[in-house]
């Protein structure tokens, strides 16, 4: 395998993508957000950040210490912009390639986490880690559980702190660290993303620059069987969520995981019935 992150287009063949994927564990996906999406998005997100400072806590210190102080984020993004709701939570692109890499693994994938990252002039270089971790109870070996993301609202270069990835790590031994000659900057265009597993090494990059932003969303998906680490259904309020598409909604945690079929049972039911109907019926 070489070292490098191979690019792809977002309509590329969906076997093409999995292929690698489950080769080099990362792929730059170039035009995931068309010119127009993206100007469109990056307007809207415009006054939301503007809101939001940098210095903030956290749930731990844990987190403190991952995120730091450079970084503005905005959480529960389907609240705040119906622009990612209807148009980037629903892109087919992660619909075919969810089915793909998460399909085998469970009846019906969500999303695990959406949030804009903003990193900031003097945002250090984050741990190497790898996203699937948040599941550490998971005994290993284990199927893929996670598909993620980090879009690029801006065009990533590598002293803009463009997400470092460690090509093929996925399959390494989980105590093998990566060194600095094994790590690839995901430099792209704006509107790209950098697709990965979530069983790859990888982290932000370092921000460099005096007076430049990094912005980006980061955005994953998760089996419907695990808990989500952004809990979407009190982020996007049945009010709110009652507003978005149904695909949308089942996408945030409403519809319940039906693995009845698989000869499994169901979760996420509210009052032994499926949330989405309750929500359609005007009744959560
Ligand atoms: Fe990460």
């Amino acid at each position: 395998m070489e070292l490098r992150v191979p690019r792809l287009i977002s309509s590329v063949a969906t076997e093409t993508l999995a292929e690698a994927l489950c080769e080099y564990g990362a792929v730059i996906v170039e035009e995931m957000l068309g010119a127009d999406l993206l100007a469109r998005f990056n307007a809207e997100l415009d006054p939301l950040l503007a809101k939001v400072s940098p210095d903030r806590a956290y749930l731990n210190p844990a987190i403190d210490y991952f995120y730091g102080k450079r970084v503005r984020q905005i959480t529960g993004v389907a609240a705040k912009s119906r622009i990612f709701a209807e148009e980037i939570l629903c892109n087919p692109f992660y619909a075919a390639a969810c089915d793909r890499i998460l399909g085998p693994s469970c009846s019906g994938y969500q999303l695990n986490v959406a949030q804009v990252m903003d990193r900031g002039p003097g945002a250090e270089q984050q741990p190497l880690h790898r996203d699937e971790d948040v599941w550490v109870h998971l005994p290993r070996p284990h199927p893929e559980v996670q598909l993620a993301s980090v879009i690029a609202l801006v065009d990533f270069r590598a002293e803009l702190g463009a997400t470092l990835v460690a090509p093929g790590s996925h399959l390494w031994e989980r105590e093998r660290k990566a060194r600095p000659e094994e790590l690839v900057a995901a430099e792209m265009p704006a509107g790209s993303a950098v697709v990965y597993l979530g069983s790859t090494l990888h982290a932000g990059g370092r921000n460099t620059t005096s007076d430049e932003w990094r912005r980006a969303m980061h955005m994953s998906f998760v089996v419907g069987w695990l808990r989500t680490e952004e809990n979407n259904t009190l982020s996007v309020p049945p009010d709110i969520a009652a507003g978005l598409p149904r695909r949308s909604q089942e996408l945030l945690g409403y519809a319940v995981h039906d693995a009845i079929s698989h000869g499994g049972g169901y979760l996420g039911a509210v009052d032994l019935l499926d949330p989405v109907e309750l929500l359609a019926a005007g009744k959560l």
